[in-house]
């Protein structure tokens, strides 16, 4: 049966869509067979990011309704073992019930390794429809305090499922910024929100350039490898964090600073 994970955060745009995306790819670049579902009916866009939007024919309304069998509306990444379920593109988030979302899943979870979720941001209705299927939670913050705050918020939330695993995720961390104290590190915001950190992924120009190809996380860049090392601590049950900071300790990092420094 699939470990069920979703990705959530309190504050929107923090990254959820980027990191699961990128997670997928590296889970399944593991060998894993992985299942993208995209939870945020009506702001989704997780088909879009992968490239696989001019693709869908059928998607989860069409399944729900019976109007299609759910292999059919599955995508395949090329030659991979990832796919994707896209959205309900004909359904409001208030139509898409729990329950109907519930069944969906318990239809396909003895197919896949894994099935990631992506959540809408905030508590509403799609993040309990969300979490009440899954049994571990991702909560992706940024190093920014409302996003930190919110965070706390749905955390707070989260340990009140019954859920087997809660673990952090800090997006687009300076590591420039850490090491002169500016920015927050990861491990200071995991002490804040008692919440154990399984990754740090940094700023990285990368996501917003291939998310806008359709091509997020295919190609290496900093933020690829760090979210690779997320992929191995949920497959391997670690805790091994990519070191936002190389390359901006000691000299040398002092050296790159002064030439770039506006702040
Ligand atoms: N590590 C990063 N470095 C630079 N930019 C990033 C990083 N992570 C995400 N972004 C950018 O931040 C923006 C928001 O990302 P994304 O859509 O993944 O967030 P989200 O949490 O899914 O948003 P929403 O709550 O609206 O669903 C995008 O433009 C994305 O390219
Ligand atoms: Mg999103």
């Amino acid at each position: 049966m699939a470990r069920k994970i979703v990705v959530t955060s309190g504050k929107g745009g923090v990254g959820k869509t980027s990191v699961l995306a990128s997670l997928g790819i590296c889970l399944a670049n593991k060998g894993k067979n992985v299942l993208m579902i995209d939870g945020d009916v009506g702001l989704n866009n997780l088909d879009v990011v992968m490239g696989m939007e001019s693709r869908v024919v059928y998607d989860m309304a069409d399944v729900i309704d019976n109007k299609c069998h759910i292999n059919q509306a599955l995508l395949q990444e090329d030659g991979s073992s990832l796919y994707l379920l896209p959205s309900a593109h004909a359904y409001s988030n208030e139509k898409l019930s729990a329950s109907s979302f519930r069944d969906l899943i318990s239809r396909i979870e003895n197919t896949f390794d894994f099935i990631l979720i992506d959540c809408p941001a905030g508590i509403d209705g799609g993040f309990h429809r969300a979490v009440s299927c899954c049994d571990e939670a991702l909560l992706v913050t940024t190093p920014h305090i409302p996003a930190i705050r919110d965070g706390d918020k749905v955390l707070s939330i989260l340990r009140s499922y019954k859920l087997n695993a809660i673990s952090l995720i800090v997006n687009r961390v300076r590591g420039d910024f850490v090491v002169t104290g500016k920015m927050m590190s990861g491990g200071e915001i995991s002490n804040i929100l008692r919440c154990p950190l399984i990754g740090v992924v940094p700023e990285d120009d990368a996501i917003t350039i291939y998310s806008q190809l359709g091509r997020i996380g295919m190609n290496r860049s900093s933020s690829r490898d760090a979210i690779d090392m997320i992929a191995c601590n949920i497959v391997e049950n670690t805790y091994k964090l990519y070191d936002v900071t190389k390359g901006h300790r000691g000299l040398i990092g002092k050296f790159k600073r002064l030439m770039s420094a506006k702040y």
